[in-house]
């Protein structure tokens, strides 16, 4: 743990400083000042867009609530107006990104043991060892980010219903989690096209590979790239009972062999990721894309399928128009043998608030049948 970055301030007119944590990759503050519970939240809020970070000496709960605060603020800003969907686009993860970036600045100090030395602080440990690994130290790190960690914490407590398994799937910290399940349900009804082994491409929590098993496919290769999915697809898998029938590997995109069915699920939005913790959305220049359509026939058994899994929503906001992707799959020496469409249920689609309202209210999740020409 020798590489985290240090974050340095003065304290009593002492030289202090301390390691600095962030899992969305936010680099230490330049500029930090001592806050407590005297710190007014307009005064937290413009000392935070001016850049400067806040060390809280106070009490947690009230630093909690300060953060709310300058949250609410935050999102008063008046918003520019844009012309194209593209501009809205934009628009709206710069604003996102000053956001985070703004409220990034409340920052807790930790001692050894993952203890926040601070009145009201809760018990974080177990929170913070599913995210960290174990204790080694003391460090800074923001109220922001304990957040999403105690938030994270929570949901793999609690899991997520999957109508469809008939069980809850445990997301992990930083995977891609199913709470949006229209996708899996277009899985757990396409037609199979043999039942002998599937490769589910880019598992994440293991979803996909579970429906499949549970639809009696005898066996399922699961791949991803990252050590969190890998974890947590394995803790699902095993929960669910199903270790014997579903082999979670390490690879980027496919593993060895053919299978009979291919599923993938890329991130859909082909941009830049702000923070490492986008890579499930976004997917730069669609290289996961690519690299999946570019090598699944290669994959297949003669008369085997691909299964794409893909919103429109980059095609509404002008990123990825549906020609280009048709003439994706012809060049990988695709054809589309069927089509599932699905409409999205989350709240945001019926929300006319939302900038991207117009592209989100629009979006519809298909599973592209592919088969080699
Ligand atoms: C949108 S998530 C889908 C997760 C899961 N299949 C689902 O449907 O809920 C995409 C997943 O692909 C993984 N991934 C990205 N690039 C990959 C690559 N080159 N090889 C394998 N997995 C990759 C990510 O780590 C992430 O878990």
């Amino acid at each position: 743990m020798n590489d985290h970055p240090i974050i340095q301030w003065t304290e009593a007119g002492e030289a202090r400083s301390a390691r600095w944590r962030s899992e969305s990759g936010a680099v230490p503050p330049k500029r930090v000042v001592i806050a407590d519970d005297r710190m007014t939240a307009d005064a937290a809020f413009r000392l935070a867009s001016e850049g400067s970070a806040l060390l809280w000496r106070g009490d947690f709960q009230n630093a909690r609530q300060l953060l709310q605060a300058m949250a609410r603020r935050a999102d008063r800003k008046p918003r520019k107006s844009a012309g194209s969907p593209l501009d809205a686009f934009n628009l709206y993860r710069q604003a996102q990104s000053q956001r985070a970036r703004t409220l990034g600045m409340l920052l807790l100090p930790f001692d050894a043991g993952y203890r926040i030395p601070l009145r009201r602080a809760p018990d974080v440990s177990q929170a913070c060892i599913e995210v960290y690994g174990p204790d080694d130290g003391p460090f800074v790190a923001s109220m922001r980010e304990l957040l999403g960690v105690i938030g994270a914490h929570e949901w793999r407590k609690k899991g997520v219903e999957v109508p469809v398994l008939g069980a809850r799937i445990h997301p992990h910290y930083g995977v891609f989690s199913p709470v949006r399940g229209e996708y899996v349900d277009l899985v757990a009804t396409a037609p199979l096209p043999s039942t002998k082994l599937a490769f589910d491409i880019g598992t994440g929590t293991g979803v996909l590979a579970a429906v499949l098993a549970r639809r009696g496919i005898e066996r399922v290769v699961a791949t991803d790239q990252d050590a969190r999915a890998l974890a947590c697809a394995r803790e699902n898998m095993t929960r669910l009972g199903l270790t014997e029938q579903v082999d979670v590997v390490q690879a980027d995109l496919f593993p060895e062999g053919r299978a009979s069915l291919i599923v993938c699920n890329p991130p859909w939005v082909p941009a830049r990721p702000s923070s490492p913790l986008e890579y499930a959305v976004y997917d730069p220049d669609g290289r996961m894309l690519r690299g999946f359509l570019n090598g699944l026939a290669a994959h297949l058994e003669p008369g085997g399928e691909g299964w794409l899994i893909l919103s429109d929503f980059a095609e509404h906001l002008g990123l990825r128009p549906r020609a280009e992707l048709l003439a994706a799959f012809d060049a990988a020496g695709l054809k589309v043998i069927g089509k599932m469409d699905i409409r999205p249920r989350h709240p945001r689609a019926s929300d006319p608030g939302d900038p991207l309202h117009a592209a989100r209210a629009a979006e519809t999740t298909s599973l592209w049948r592919l088969a080699a020409r």
